[in-house]
């Protein structure tokens, strides 16, 4: 695969040798993201970080990516305030960007938004969501994630049990990373959903002509048992045309101390894309498990900086310059990457 000038819009462009590739890249960020060291070699660069949905720490991270390797971001962060809202295209909206930034994120509530977006466009587009479909920089700090609490555990991808939780429906964090880990071998996928928020059946009949194993059960407690990992998503609210409808499926399935003592193998490491929904009536994943150590959702969030720092340096071909063009950090920083 070739990053230079390119848009990632799907995780279907990626084959392992990339993914190893932004990996790779993703370590030699760590000293950066943790501000141990700063560099220049963004210096002069926009990102137009253009956000038509709600979210915090896809934009936010985005953002301290490309600042933490010395570009500026400027941003839209509300369809409201967008000349959207006054009816202008999304091809008109591309072009106009293009010709103020270097690279663009987008995130837009239709599936197939990001694409259409990037083909008007005249710099490197990423996708950082686009609806129920897709959200592969997460799909890719999700694996990045599972990769190292796996190896902590002297567990590898391939061979992996995998419980996916939720909303599998409309949640495109699962969406994405099912379709990244089509690129691996004899995964054991648990899928625990509401029966009208099944995982699409296209999805799943990839995973199963790929040779891994597809469980459907709507019995969280059983589904729990016997995985490496389990994956807990949120009620997609917003992607039902009927909000009330949303109010059925909340609450259904939770994990808290009690149950995951109950019924997960021992180490076995929690995720979630965030944000979860803490509300009394929905709560998937209780604050009882924050202290545990498999709790792995902020290592998640650590993560997405690094990961973004990759892409960004590969697409925008300056990964040679970060070191090059790197120094002390002068200020006070809180050691707060020590645990
Ligand atoms: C997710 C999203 O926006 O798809 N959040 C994120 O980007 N980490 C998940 C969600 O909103 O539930």
């Amino acid at each position: 695969m070739e990053f230079r000038g390119s848009h990632i819009t799907s995780v279907t462009q990626f084959d392992r040798e990339a993914i190893e590739r932004v990996f790779e890249v993703a370590d030699t960020m760590q000293p950066f993201a943790r501000r141990e060291r700063r560099t220049t070699a963004l210096d002069g660069a926009i990102l137009g970080n253009m956000f038509f949905e709600p979210s915090t720490r896809t934009r936010f991270s985005f953002g301290c990516a490309f600042n933490l390797l010395g570009g500026y971001v400027r941003e839209t962060s509300d369809i409201k305030t967008s000349s959207i809202s006054k009816g202008e295209s999304l091809y008109d909206t591309a072009r106009v960007v293009s010709g103020y930034s270097d690279i663009i994120v987008m995130r837009h509530p239709q599936s197939g938004s990001v694409d259409e977006f990037a083909r008007a466009s005249r710099v490197p587009v990423i996708n950082g969501g686009d609806g129920p479909n897709e959200h592969p920089s997460q799909a890719l700090l999700d694996l990045y994630t599972i990769k190292k609490e796996l190896r902590a555990n002297g567990r590898s991808v391939d061979g992996m049990h995998i419980a996916m939780v939720g909303d599998l429906k409309h949640g495109r964090t699962v969406h994405s990373l099912s379709q990244l880990l089509l690129l691996y071998r004899s995964v054991t996928f648990t899928l625990i959903s509401p029966a009208e928020l099944q995982m699409p059946e296209s999805i799943v009949t990839q995973l199963r002509n790929a040779g891994h194993t597809v469980i459907e059960t709507e019995d969280m407690e059983k589904g729990l048992a016997d995985n490496d990992t389990v994956y807990l998503t949120r009620i997609q609210e917003e992607r039902f045309s009927d909000k009330l409808e949303a109010n059925i499926y909340r609450g259904r399935f939770k994990l808290n101390q009690d149950i995951y003592t109950r019924n997960c193998a021992p180490n076995t490491v929690i995720m979630h894309p965030l944000p979860r929904d803490s509300r009394e009536e929905a709560n998937e994943l209780d604050n009882d498990l924050n202290q545990h150590p498999n709790l792995a959702i902020f290592r998640q969030t650590d993560n997405g900086v690094v990961v973004r720092m990759a892409l960004f340096a590969l697409i925008l071909d300056v990964v040679d310059l970060v070191e090059a063009r790197a120094s002390g950090v002068p200020w006070y920083t809180a050691g707060r990457f020590d645990n």
